[in-house]
């Protein structure tokens, strides 16, 4: 059961970006909280802003205006003027992993990046590290020296979880992590995140279109449109009750015809 904790804290989030014709409003006056513990499911279309709203929370864009608070504390906008101690706490995990990966990094160094970052262990306890994570996602330590390109979808997703996980952080985003994966392998891979966290005791923001994994997974959920949260509340109330005319739209669209 979710406490009532708020990790995260984002009030009155705005980003926009500067478009060809006209300023671009990805996220518009966006506020919520993420209580510690729980699944909050971002969904929301194509286009809505999802994927900006996780970008500003990791600190790779830059909110024109709004806060973002961890533990009660403001945090900076920008990832480069977060202090460590912060940045560790935050972890990502995107769709096409494998995109992220250097090419020519073994996914032994493809962990040991984050952990020398890090830079809090002595090698003999990163390596104890980095078996530790194999381990947590269930990936054999026999892939350490193969590169990102000898591993299958899944693995690669697996190995991206790891590397997110890398910092021990209490929050991580998911953003449509499962969704270029085989269906098969999808199950699988939220079946770990699922697992991870549980035994991590993880907030997780887990952002999708998929309404069939938001089902599994969350406890709350989020719905964006055109860049605002216009509905956020337990996942049963937003499945079975939606307030928002665009919820009702959306969820209808998504189930299976009748007979
Ligand atoms: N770096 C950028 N520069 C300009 N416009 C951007 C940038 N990133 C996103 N946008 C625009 O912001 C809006 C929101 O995009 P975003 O990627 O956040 O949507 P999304 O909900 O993640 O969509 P999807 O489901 O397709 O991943 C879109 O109109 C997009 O074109
Ligand atoms: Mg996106």
């Amino acid at each position: 059961m979710a406490s009532r904790d708020a990790l995260l804290s984002v009030r009155s989030l705005n980003v926009s970006f500067a478009g060809a014709q006209a300023r671009i409003d990805a996220v518009r006056d966006v506020s919520f909280d993420a209580h510690s513990g729980e699944v909050l499911a971002i969904i929301g279309e194509s286009g809505s802003g999802k994927s900006t709203l996780a970008r500003a929370l990791i600190g790779m864009v830059q909110p024109t205006s709004g806060t973002i608070r961890l533990d009660g504390a403001a945090i900076a906008a920008s990832a480069r003027r977060r202090p460590r101690a912060v940045r560790r706490r935050i972890g990502m995990v995107f769709q096409d992993s494998g995109g992220a990966f250097d090419p020519r990094f073994s996914v032994r160094r493809i962990l040991l990046e984050p952990l020398l970052l890090l830079g809090d262990a002595a090698p003999a306890e990163r390596e104890a590290s980095i078996e530790r994570l194999l381990d947590d996602v269930g990936l054999s330590l026999s892939l350490a020296d193969r590169l990102p390109h000898e591993l299958s979808g899944g693995q690669r997703q697996r190995l991206g979880i790891a590397r997110a996980l890398a910092s021990s952080p209490d929050l991580l985003i998911c953003d449509e992590a499962v969704s270029a994966l085989d269906v098969s392998v999808q199950a699988q891979i939220l079946n770990l995140l699922d697992e991870l966290q549980t035994r991590r005791r993880l907030t997780l923001i887990f952002i999708t279109h998929d309404l069939g994994v938001v089902e599994y997974l969350a406890d709350r959920i989020g719905v964006m449109h055109r860049g605002r949260l216009v509905e956020i509340g337990p996942a049963p109330q937003i499945l079975n009750d939606p307030r928002h005319s665009y919820t009702r739209g959306m969820l209808t669209l998504a189930a299976p015809p009748a007979e």
